[in-house]
């Protein structure tokens, strides 16, 4: 392990990048001060001390690292869904967050049914708050911020059909593609094929989470039945030559989140993550957070991990950056304008 001063040093090398991030769940970016003053606010019975809170919401070093314990972190968190102040403050944090780790770029993706879940609160009225805050935080910080709409494996079809329903009608507001996500272990993916079609057909993007938790064969059925154009994860894609040869002739981007797959046990250690091997067979890898609240890290942390722990080069590191804008959901001119400025701040 590095000494902390090295460690330190380099993150401040890391800090100053600019960054492209494709992968981070709103839900997995609550500040813990924030959590507890919701607590307050709602009468919500949590720990009293902040360490303690840690411990449902966040990853501890003593934890089991399983996908499981993972998730459950999840629904502690949709406690604190509470009133369209707390989903503003939190969109608004979320993104002031990223400014402060130099993103310039992020694709921020919220599960409608998770933040509506704790009120009851209608699906469009969530969707409206967030897309609002968004606006409101990225003018306000400088981040360019376009929003993603998940929806879980483990859910109902029917409630998937209201996201995408409402994703389609907020396309011009910058929320511009869906994901699936959750419970990919025992959860099929074949009932979602039809609103994903759906999807795709009203003009939205497609990203899905797959081999992660699922073998290669997901990653295969992500992209030839399901048109994903970007897969959350996919570093199981590497079990298999055939799914590899296909996701590397499709050009289809891997948003890997290596700290995430570590503590929920897809690796058993981080310097053992197959991010380099991806790489190396030609596959069109990004480095982003997941949920870098839980995880208890930001993008900067994930870029030392790449090259301090994994050996990646800082060339190799600033293509990548280029490499998650180019794979953006940006309209064709606004892409090309983003990733012509970050060619020339990252000395290219
Ligand atoms: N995988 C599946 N579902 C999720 C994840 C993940 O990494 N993070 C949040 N929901
Ligand atoms: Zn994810």
């Amino acid at each position: 392990m590095p000494t902390a001063e090295r460690v330190t040093a380099s993150l401040n090398t890391y800090r100053a990048l600019p960054k492209v991030e494709l992968h981070r769940h709103l839900e997995g970016s609550l500040r813990l001060d924030t959590m507890v003053d919701i607590a307050r606010q709602h009468g919500i019975t949590i720990p009293a001390d902040v360490l303690r809170l840690s411990t449902l919401v966040q990853i501890q070093e003593e934890d089991k690292y399983t996908f499981e314990n993972f998730l459950a972190k999840f629904n502690t968190l949709r406690l604190f869904y509470r009133s369209p102040d707390a989903i503003h403050r939190i969109t608004r944090e979320a993104i002031e967050d990223a400014a402060k780790d130099n993103v310039r770029y992020m694709e921020l993706r919220f599960t409608p049914v998770a933040l509506s879940r704790a009120e009851r609160f209608p699906l469009h009225d969530v969707v409206d708050w967030v897309i609002t805050s968004t606006k409101e935080a990225s003018e306000k910080h400088g981040v360019i911020v376009r929003l993603i709409a998940s929806m879980n494996r483990h859910e109902s079809t029917e409630l998937a059909e209201q996201v995408v329903w409402l994703a389609v009608e907020h396309l011009e507001d910058g929320l511009v593609a869906i994901d699936l996500a959750g419970n990919e272990a025992e959860f099929k993916t074949e009932p979602f094929y039809g609103v994903v079609k759906e999807a795709r057909q009203s003009g939205l993007h497609v990203t899905i989470h797959a081999g992660e938790w699922g073998p290669a064969t997901n990653v295969k059925e992500a992209i030839e039945q399901l048109g994903a154009e970007r897969i959350g994860h996919g570093v199981r894609v590497l079990e298999d030559e055939d799914v590899v040869a296909l996701a590397r002739e499709r050009g289809t981007a891997f948003e890997v989140c290596m700290t995430s797959n570590y503590q929920s046990g897809v690796i058993g250690s981080l310097d053992t993550h197959p991010l380099m091997k991806m790489l190396e067979a030609g596959l069109n890898v990004t480095i982003n957070t997941d949920d870098p609240s839980i995880s208890r890290i930001t993008l900067s942390h994930e870029y030392y991990t790449a090259c301090e722990d994994l050996r990646m080069t800082q060339t190799i590191l600033r293509e990548r950056i280029v490499a998650a804008a180019n794979a953006c959901f940006l309209p064709e001119d606004e892409k090309e304008e983003l990733v012509t400025k970050l060619y020339k701040d990252l000395k290219l």
